[in-house]
């Protein structure tokens, strides 16, 4: 399995990723809403607000995720938020998801990022290093719809401290639907 972060040759094979993924496990609606979703993020985003990490087997797209900056005006520390994540139907279950993305937080970690959050199933989340916390702790952008899955990790220090203050998120993902 080769990890890839160049995503502008990519687009098609990940957004495909996203779409057939999504569409398998919650419906064609929602594949199509996360197809758009990773399409408006590759296309709009900026370079130093967005990591895309892809694992990829002979040139046969396996899983990708991204990362995008969250803006906490009120707190020095540099956050950003993986999500959306997916790993290829066929290829679920076979640890691709935990290594791309245990690969992509040491890079995050590398790069000076101090906070790591998402929004997603604490079951598998926390194989990675995530764990519950709350809105209190790291203000979401738009109320969370399901709180039980707000997950953070520290990358710098020893364990995550409350977040001071609101957040913004990039503009692709601010639509409240996605929250
Ligand atoms: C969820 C997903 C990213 C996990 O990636 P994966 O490569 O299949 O997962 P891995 O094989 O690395 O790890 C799976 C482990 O997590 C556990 N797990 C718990 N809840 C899980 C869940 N909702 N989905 C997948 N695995 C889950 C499994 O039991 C397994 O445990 P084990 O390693 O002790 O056997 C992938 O299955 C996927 O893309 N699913 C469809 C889209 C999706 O739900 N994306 C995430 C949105 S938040």
């Amino acid at each position: 399995m080769d990890i890839t972060t160049d995503y502008k040759e990519k687009t098609a094979a990940i957004t495909a990723l996203f779409l057939e993924t999504f569409t398998a496990s919650e419906g064609a609606e929602a594949g199509a809403v996360i197809r758009d979703l990773v399409a408006e993020m590759l296309s709009s985003v900026n370079a130093k607000d967005m990591y895309v990490f892809s694992a990829l087997q002979e040139g046969e797209m396996l899983a990708s995720i991204l990362f995008t900056r969250m803006t906490y005006p009120d707190d020095t520390r540099t956050v950003f938020i993986l999500s959306p994540v997916a790993v290829a139907t066929g290829q679920q279950g076979k640890g691709i998801g935990q290594k791309l993305i245990t690969y992509a937080l040491g890079v995050l970690r590398q790069e000076g990022v101090d906070v790591a959050l998402t929004y997603g199933d604490i079951r598998f989340y926390e194989k990675v290093g995530f764990a519950l916390i709350t809105e209190a702790e790291a203000s979401p952008p738009v109320p969370l719809q399901y709180p039980e899955g707000w997950l953070g990790q520290a990358l710098s220090g020893a364990q995550f401290t409350p977040l001071s203050g609101p957040s913004r998120c990039v503009a692709a993902l601010s639509d409240p639907s996605h929250w």
